[in-house]
């Protein structure tokens, strides 16, 4: 895979994740989520009015989270998440 076909997610200082790049999108059940955007901004702050996606609320709520990574283990997801 060359750093061209790479998908890069990035978490914005107080924003949200934006990945660009390929990617497909599923929920839990595996039904697709459909983004028809070449640059997609996820919502970090939890209040979105639509999830999964950024609607910008994150600003009117003041939301804060930095853009690096906090040392420490990657968190593992179990079969009930
Ligand atoms: S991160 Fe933008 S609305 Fe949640």
């Amino acid at each position: 895979m060359t750093e061209a076909e790479t998908t890069r997610i990035t978490p914005y200082r107080n924003g949200p994740y934006l990945i660009r790049g390929s990617f497909v999108m599923t929920d839990q059940d595996g039904n697709e989520i459909e983004s028809k955007r070449p640059v997609v901004a996820l919502c970090r702050c939890g209040k979105s009015q639509i999830r999964p996606f950024c609607d910008g609320t994150h600003k009117t709520i003041g939301f804060r989270s930095e853009s690096e990574a906090t040392p420490g283990p990657e968190a593992e997801l179990s079969d009930s998440e």
